[in-house]
């Protein structure tokens, strides 16, 4: 991820939060579109957070434009700081080709390679395209939080997934 991404990213998220309505399943948390200012403020944390070593980051491109996200954040305490949370999302178009997976496999090797020991992520329980990438990456079901998220007035079960490295 880089600064000169900015506009990407503008575009990237908001297609993702335009899509929530159409794709229940879609793992997304944002509630609205995100202005250019905001988006900043969120890229600003991203790259601190990137040179500081506690995020790892990995973006896909297509043609020189953002089409992938994902990142690992290492727990902020002593107690935690060998752990990393997961998250990733592949712009609509660019899904179901791949890149899913690689993006997840580099996620894994660059964390084991920063010292991490365990990773986990969240998921919706209907999201079964995501959950079939997590299992082929070596995540499996920790937990399941019941009726946790409300998405277009159902609950829906989340799953919490996770590996060590
Ligand atoms: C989930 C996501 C990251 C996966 O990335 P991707 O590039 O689409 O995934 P890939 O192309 O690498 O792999 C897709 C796999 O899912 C399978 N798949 C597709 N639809 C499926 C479905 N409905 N049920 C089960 N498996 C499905 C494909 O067959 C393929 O598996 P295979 O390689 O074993 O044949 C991406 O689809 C995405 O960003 N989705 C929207 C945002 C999101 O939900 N993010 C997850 C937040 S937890």
């Amino acid at each position: 991820m880089k600064w000169e991404d900015l506009d990407d990213c503008v575009a990237f998220i908001n297609d993702l939060v335009g899509e929530k309505d159409s794709e229940p399943n879609l793992g997304i948390m944002a509630d609205r579109k995100q202005t250019r200012e905001e988006e900043a403020e969120w890229l600003a944390t991203q790259l601190t957070g990137i040179e500081k070593g506690k995020i790892v980051s990995v973006v896909a491109e297509v043609r020189g434009r953002l089409v992938g996200n994902g990142s690992v954040t290492r727990g902020s305490y002593d107690d935690t700081k060998r752990h990393g949370f997961l998250g990733i999302a592949i712009s609509r178009k660019h899904r179901d080709r791949g890149i899913g997976l690689e993006m997840m496999r580099t996620l894994v090797r660059e964390s084991r390679r920063v010292g991490l020991k365990t990773v986990q992520l969240e998921v919706f329980a209907s999201n079964r395209r995501a959950t079939h990438v997590y299992e082929r990456t070596g995540f499996k079901e920790a937990g399941r939080i019941p009726k946790k998220m409300l998405r277009n007035r159902k609950f829906i079960d989340s799953i919490v997934m996770a590996r060590e490295l």
